[in-house]
């Protein structure tokens, strides 16, 4: 890329949290998604930018805005916003981009902990097409990235993750999503004695956690969602940590939808080279509700705070942001 597009792209998960952070507690997940679309959307038009989404909210059939395939950014928007933002002719760079304005739209929706607004984007070509289905991710962090496999039993990874942390087993957080079909998966993990945290939704905000030393989480393990495990790897290879994933594809139904993505080994274990593999990748993510990285969009009388996280590989940079949105009052006062 030869613009430097991290803090356009931190506008624009920055306005989804924002957006979508008035509905929090409103108990309507739809809504609070859709408001994080719509903002998301509309600041994306104003970067500089060529853009595709290959990860979003589904097929243009399925989604009104941020679909897969859909044209995003300057380069795409309406000629008047192009030349009250830009009067000068611009450059605007390819990129591929995988969005989930809300991700943890029922967190959002009960005002629970770690929705966040997200998104990635790479070189053309940078991160894979996932369909939409279900992917067993393991996610560690640097330390032990080498020493675990997605196919080793859960004893033997948790017994590698605890020996490279320098710890015992029973010292471990596990974190996995609260669901029936993770039932034999959180048998295997108490028999070993790690500690688990149970997660209403979220592996992604999990799997950042997990690659982030300090954060007292050290491993996420399950299954989830294939769109949220290209966002983890983008996350991945700015952290160092490491994703291992394979699709879930159980029926002639998800085959038909690999192959429509040009994906035919059903049975790869992929990691975040695989997923997120270009030269450049950026993730940006807001909070919308407090987690254990950022904290949940605030809204004061003078404005709104916001609390955002932006990874890049090149240059290798991880910033933690913190923003005042300063309202148009005349008698505005910021505080520390
Ligand atoms: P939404 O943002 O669409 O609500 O998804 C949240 C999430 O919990 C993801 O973090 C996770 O990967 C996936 O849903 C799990 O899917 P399911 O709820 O079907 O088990």
């Amino acid at each position: 890329m030869e613009s430097d597009l991290s803090l356009d792209f931190l506008r624009v998960v920055e306005q989804a949290a924002i957006a979508c952070a008035h509905t929090m507690g409103q108990g309507d997940r739809r809504h609070s998604d859709q408001v994080a679309v719509e903002a998301m959307r509309a600041v994306m038009d104003t970067v500089a930018i060529d853009g595709t989404i290959v990860i979003g909210e589904g097929e243009r059939d399925e989604a009104p805005m941020l679909y897969i395939g859909e044209k995003v950014g300057m380069r795409h928007a309406k000629r008047a916003i192009v030349h009250a933002l830009s009067p000068r002719p611009v450059h605007f760079d390819e990129v591929d981009i995988a969005v989930d304005p809300l991700e943890g739209t029922n967190l959002c929706a009960t005002g629970a902990a770690n929705a966040i607004a997200v998104l990635a984007a790479s070189n053309k070509g940078g991160l894979l097409h996932a369909p939409d289905l279900y992917m067993e991710k393991l996610v560690v962090g640097p330390s032990s990235k080498d020493h675990v496999s997605l196919d080793a039993p859960v004893h033997e990874n948790l017994k590698a993750i605890a020996q490279c942390l320098d710890r015992s087993v029973e010292d471990l957080v596990v974190i996995v999503l609260d669901r029936p079909r993770h039932e034999k998966l959180i048998q295997d993990i108490r028999a070993t004695g790690a500690r688990i945290r149970l997660i209403g939704d979220g592996d992604l905000s999990a799997g950042i956690s997990a690659a982030v030393v300090g954060t007292g989480v050290h491993a996420v393990m399950g299954t989830g969602g294939a769109p949220e495990g290209v966002l983890t790897a983008a996350a991945m290879r700015c952290l160092n940590g490491e994703i291992f994933a394979r699709l879930v594809v159980s029926k002639p139904e998800h085959e038909e939808r690999c192959r429509a993505m040009g994906i035919t080994d059903f049975k790869k274990v992929y990691t975040s080279k695989d997923l997120a593999p270009g030269d450049e990748v950026i993730f940006a993510a807001t909070g919308v509700t407090d987690g254990a990285l950022m904290r949940g969009v605030r809204f004061f009388g003078d404005g709104t705070r916001t609390s955002s996280v932006i990874m890049q590989n090149k240059p290798h940079q991880i910033r933690f942001i913190d923003s005042i949105h300063v309202s148009a009052s005349k008698d505005v006062k910021i505080q520390f």
